[in-house]
């Protein structure tokens, strides 16, 4: 018997958005401690992830699919259901970030991109996935939110957008409504809120249309007002990541968890 409660040894798990960022060190974190990880992008380099899990002894498959898009995501579902039976762990980790601005600046077009990416997909691989995580007797399905979907943010210049909090705001009520409505079921579902946490490519958008000044005053004010003093790395998240796929956390659900170096309590 496995006295480790968080071990991960037989458990089938999905990261979406894991060619890359928080979400490929999600899925080395999970094979290192013993999961089948099922790396799904829109993303080529979610073949790299799985090349590195297979080079360190694990096992991973990759699938390639747009989590915002319902046939893809079908698709996804069904290739997975023809490697494995059952499915332990979701996390739903696939998310965009736009340039910022005030609501005026906003298009609807980029609000429908946003909502799409970081909220419908949720939706629909949680829905698609269901059956095959029921199937386990003992599933969590992990969502990322984020801290600015616990507070506004304005220091006085644009440093998010509307549509990026209105997302992980509906990421958090989806994630306490489907964690109360499958509570008797074996199912269990938590979100992981990040505050800064550098080194992925959520930025890009942002930093590709910024002058490095409008950069260097948003880094400058990131760093001045984390409690901690600095920002988060990837791995700092690995271990609350690896507490919720395992047993350590078997009496936790519906619950959002800032990880943010005490940004969110200041
Ligand atoms: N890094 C942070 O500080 C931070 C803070 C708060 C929340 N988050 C959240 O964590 C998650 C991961 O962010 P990250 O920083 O690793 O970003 P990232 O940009 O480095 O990685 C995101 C991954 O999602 C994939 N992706 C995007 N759209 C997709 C789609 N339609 N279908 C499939 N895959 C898609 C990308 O290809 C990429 O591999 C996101 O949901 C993000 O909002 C991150």
């Amino acid at each position: 018997m496995d006295t480790d409660i968080f071990s991960l040894r037989g458990r089938n798990i999905v990261v979406t958005g894991a060619a890359e960022g928080l979400g490929r060190t999600f899925a080395l974190a999970f094979a290192r401690r013993g999961a089948f990880v099922a790396c799904v992008d829109i993303d080529p380099a979610v073949e790299e992830t799985c090349a590195l899990i297979e080079k360190n002894g694990g096992k991973a498959l990759p699938l390639m699919a747009d989590v915002s898009n319902e046939a893809a995501v079908t698709t996804m579902a069904a290739q997975l259901e023809a490697s494995a039976d059952t499915l332990h762990v979701l996390v739903n980790n696939a998310g965009i970030a736009i340039p910022p601005g005030r609501l005026l600046d906003v298009s609807v077009a980029n609000w429908d991109r946003v909502i799409a990416t970081n909220l419908r997909s949720v939706f629909l691989c949680s829905k698609a996935l269901l059956p095959m995580l029921l199937r386990s007797k003992d599933a969590s399905i992990i969502n990322l939110s984020s801290f600015l979907a616990l507070v506004g943010l304005y220091p006085g210049f644009e440093i998010t957008a509307i549509p990026y909090a209105s997302s992980k705001a509906g990421v958090d009520g989806f994630t306490r409504q489907l964690a109360i409505e499958y509570a008797r079921d074996g199912l269990r579902v938590n979100a992981i809120a990040p505050g800064w946490h550098g080194g992925t490519r959520l930025g890009r958008e942002r930093q590709a249309s910024s002058e490095p000044a409008v950069i260097k005053r948003f880094n400058d004010f990131i760093q001045g007002s984390i409690p901690m003093g600095h920002m988060g790395t990837p791995d700092d998240l690995t271990g609350l990541a690896v507490y919720l796929a395992s047993s350590a956390s078997r009496y936790v659900t519906g619950q959002t968890f800032a990880h943010d170096g005490g940004l969110t309590a200041a």
